[in-house]
């Protein structure tokens, strides 16, 4: 039995930082029912598509072990079918802009007294305040929350990052929350509301910036390499390259191959246990008892020149010739990987961290698989549905309509044209 085998979601979610919190409860094993406009779906389903006609991979990769069932929800039997299934899940989870669930008539306030044991989750850009109004997609999250005014070199502009801390982000802080939620109702059997704000999400990401905000305010920041270059903080956390900026400075250093390779570099970390250590691998070994270099604080100052030697040693090898060498004295590092190689690395593939996935209309692809391992409950990758799939046997088997119920649905053109999904064709 799955961990959250018995649990029903309604899936109200689009785009990514909704679809990734009910992936992640899918694969745990909750009946994920992924409610979606008739015709169109997930808006992702058509967007960066790169096999004609077939879903493409944003959808695909969001919305893995999930039902598909097609409501027009500006339909009335379209919205008492939602009710319906609102009655019989345990959580509604969306993402919307603000405002939506309630033009919809979908408030709070009636779907706990329609039933009280459900919980509904939602995802907005922001909390309460100023800009509780507004849409948000990923890079806004990471501007307004912090991130991009710490990421990136000093001299440049505000950065964003790749990895989507504002959409799967705050997807997996929902998800914690859903749980926790489920937890609770097990003994006030009661659901309440869980929401996340991607603002929220991306500062609780960032909480070491707002560490080093504060410290600031008591003396310049003395992991950051700009204070060995003598160059004076402003008065907020500046970007501080690829400096750790923590206990353990580190860098990222170039490797054999630099030249032609975007990837042949090593995150390489100055960890204090193992500083001899270093010394010795890079041939340095006077710096060991050098009162310039050998405590912390001394070396603080002198970070560029340190890397700069260490440097120096790495660009003899290949990243992965260096990490064989630094593991064997326990020196912190990682290579730099690129998506291909980590896309080729077996390792992962054989702990589900990468999956190959099959698509009725676009063949064998990719995926992330589920990050978080459960002994007694491990996880299969099932692929993502078609669009409206479901909604027959949703109808049928969940909401136990009978044949004169549904026909009379499906001619309102409340569920869209469900024999033959819009997209794709049948399996
Ligand atoms: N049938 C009919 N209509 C449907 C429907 C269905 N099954 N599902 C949704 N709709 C309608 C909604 O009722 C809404 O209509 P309304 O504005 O007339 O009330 C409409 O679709 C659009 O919803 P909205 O959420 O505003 O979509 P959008 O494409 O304009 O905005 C976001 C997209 C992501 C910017 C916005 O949803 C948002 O800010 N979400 C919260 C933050 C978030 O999760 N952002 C990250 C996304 S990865």
């Amino acid at each position: 039995m799955k961990a959250l085998e018995g649990v029903r979601i309604l899936d109200f979610t689009h785009v990514q930082s909704g679809p990734t919190c009910t992936q992640l409860l899918a694969w745990f094993g909750a009946d994920v029912i992924k409610v979606e406009r008739p015709g169109t779906g997930d808006i992702t389903r058509g967007q960066l598509c790169d096999v004609p006609e077939a879903d493409s991979l944003y959808f695909t990769m969001l919305n893995h072990n999930k039902r598909s069932i097609t409501l027009d929800t500006k339909n009335p039997q379209g919205m008492e079918v939602l009710w319906e299934m609102a009655k019989v899940c345990d959580v509604l989870v969306e993402n919307f802009a603000p405002g939506v669930l309630d033009r919809m008539g979908f408030s709070w306030e009636r779907l706990h007294e329609v039933n009280p044991r459900l919980i509904v989750a939602s995802v907005k850009g922001f909390g309460p305040g100023p800009y509780a109004d507004c849409k948000v997609y990923e890079n806004v999250a990471q501007c307004a929350g912090g991130s991009a005014s710490t990421t990136g070199f000093r001299d440049g502009p505000p950065l964003v990052t790749g990895a989507q801390i504002g959409d799967s982000g705050t997807g997996l802080h929902l998800a914690l929350g859903i749980v926790t939620a489920l937890f609770h109702r097990t003994t006030s059997g009661l659901g309440q509301k869980v929401d996340c704000a991607m603002q929220d999400g991306v500062l609780n990401l960032c909480r070491i910036k707002l560490r080093d905000q504060q410290r600031l305010e008591h003396g310049p920041l003395k992991e950051y390499s700009q204070f060995g270059e003598g160059i004076p903080f402003g008065k907020a956390v500046p970007r501080a390259g690829n400096d750790s900026g923590g206990g353990q400075p580190g860098r990222i250093l170039k490797c054999k191959g630099w030249e032609t390779d975007p990837d042949a570099y090593i995150y390489f970390i100055t960890q204090t246990p193992v500083w001899g250590a270093i010394c010795d691998v890079i041939g340095e070994p006077g710096w060991k008892t050098d009162p310039d270099y050998a405590k912390p604080a001394a070396r603080l100052p002198r970070l560029n020149e340190i890397f700069g030697r260490i440097e120096q040693w790495t660009m003899t090898m290949t990243k992965f010739e260096a990490m064989d060498i630094l593991n064997i004295y326990h020196i912190p590092c990682g290579p730099i990987l690129s998506m291909k190689e980590i896309a080729e690395e077996t390792s992962l593939r054989e702990t589900g961290t990468v999956v190959e996935v099959d698509h009725p209309t676009r063949g064998k692809y990719l995926s992330v698989g589920n990050p978080i391992k459960l002994s007694a409950s491990p996880t299969e990758v099932t692929r993502s549905p078609l669009l409206g799939e479901h909604t027959d046997e949703i109808l049928r088997d969940v909401l136990k309509f009978d044949d004169s119920r549904i026909a009379a649905i499906m001619a309102s053109g409340a569920t869209g044209a469900t024999e033959a999904p819009s997209r794709v064709a049948a399996e």
